[in-house]
């Protein structure tokens, strides 16, 4: 039997035994509706209460400045939208400027792109060969119409850790709102919003060891948002739709964990990524995508040159090895990665990519095998490369 080896904790998680554990009452035993008023509904809100303290403990945050939500996308969906239109409703025409970056996730970025098409202007700050957006370009690039900063923690392709703190502290002398996407950086990174200066901030439950289909937003106290759905008015009228309890208690068990783990992740993470950074660009000209340091403790992002990424990450799926390439499949067109071109690889360089991310179960054996395969599919693979003439 293929060994199998799980290296797209990027793109998901396995949901941790104890999260399942936590959860599953709440399906069959704890099935009342949060909103009702009888005691299976005082159970189960109960339960969403605790959630939320465990999630705002995280992020050294208070539990009323938690908003659930159905996942990361939607989180900075109503950051994004709650924030310009509530501004726009009170400011009027002032107020219409919106500071993102190239590298985004689409949920930001298409978000972002909408924001235009409906009459708000967005500068998409461009960033360096590391994916590192520059300060003194963001600083530039407030006026005074400008109302919301949205940057992300760290990107999901190549690990780029964006400087959190220099934001914050921009942000709050402009006295612009500050929102980051710390969907790849919950539980991988220190998160401490009051020290960074974030007003709003979206995690999600499938990429901590949670479930699917759930996830958080948090909005600092005072934070006005206009809600994107509108129905019964659960979350203080900003996010309507009956609680997913077993998603929301599940959501606050992973953070509990997260929290009391983190030290220890850390460690064990940076530790198989540097074993496996060094066995990879011991390959012949291969190259590690992304800043060298500020980078998250589980990602590694490789190029290889006359490579053609699809096909590697197909040659080790047969090996039993689940990675990611550098290109994003969207329609049927198959294209080069918007973060990959905008750090300035030409599209054959991004199409050469392979992302590697690592989780708490990966183990030094698991990064011996997946280092020891890859020279082997390389090497097929540039064999039958008209691009690779040696
Ligand atoms: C940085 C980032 N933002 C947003 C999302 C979307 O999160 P969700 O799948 O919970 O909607 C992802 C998921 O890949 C992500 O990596």
């Amino acid at each position: 039997m293929t060994k199998k080896v799980y290296m797209d904790y990027g793109a998901s998680t396995p949901v941790d035994k104890e999260v399942i554990e936590e959860m599953l009452p709440f399906f069959d035993k704890h099935y009342g509706n949060p909103s009702s008023i009888h005691s299976f509904g005082r159970e189960a809100s109960d339960a969403v209460e605790k959630s939320r303290e465990q999630v705002a403990s995280i992020l050294g945050a208070e539990p009323d400045e938690i908003i659930f939500t159905s996942g990361g996308t939607e989180s900075d969906n109503l950051a994004i939208k709650g924030i310009a239109f509530r501004n726009k409703e009170k400011r009027g025409k002032k107020g219409v400027n919106i500071i993102t970056c190239a590298i985004e996730h689409p949920a930001v970025l298409e978000t972002c792109k909408y924001m235009e098409k409906i009459g708000f202007n967005v500068k998409f700050l461009p960033v360096d060969k590391h994916g590192l957006i520059k300060l003194n370009e963001l600083e530039d690039a407030i006026s005074k119409d400008t109302f919301l900063i949205t940057i992300m923690f760290a990107n999901h392709e190549i690990g780029t850790i964006e400087p959190m703190e220099e934001i914050g502290k921009i942000a709050k002398a402009h006295d612009v709102l500050f929102h980051t996407d710390a969907i790849q950086a919950v539980c991988k990174t220190p998160i401490d919003v009051d020290k960074l200066n974030i007003d709003l901030l979206s995690i999600s439950g499938h990429k901590i060891y949670g479930p699917k289909g759930v996830g958080a937003l948090y909005a600092r106290k005072g934070t006005k948002l206009q809600t994107i759905s509108h129905g019964g008015g659960h979350e203080k009228g900003l996010r309507s739709s009956t609680y997913n309890s077993p998603g929301i208690v599940g959501l606050g068990k992973t953070c509990e964990l997260g929290k009391i783990r983190l030290k220890k992740d850390m460690a064990h993470l940076k530790n198989l990524r540097d074993l496996l950074i060094k066995k990879g660009l011991a390959i012949e000209e291969s190259y590690l995508n992304g800043h060298p340091e500020k980078r998250l403790v589980n990602n590694a992002h490789f190029r290889f040159t006359a490579i053609e990424g699809e096909s590697l990450n197909l040659m080790l799926d047969d090996k039993g090895i689940a990675a990611a390439t550098g290109s994003a499949c969207s329609s049927k067109k198959l294209q080069a990665s918007h973060v990959l071109l905008a750090i300035g690889l030409k599209p054959e360089q991004a199409h050469g990519s392979l992302r590697l991310t690592l989780g708490r179960m990966n183990t030094k054996e698991d990064v011996e095998y997946v280092a020891g395969e890859i020279p082997e599919v390389v090497q097929k693979l540039r064999n039958m490369s008209p691009l690779w003439n040696r």
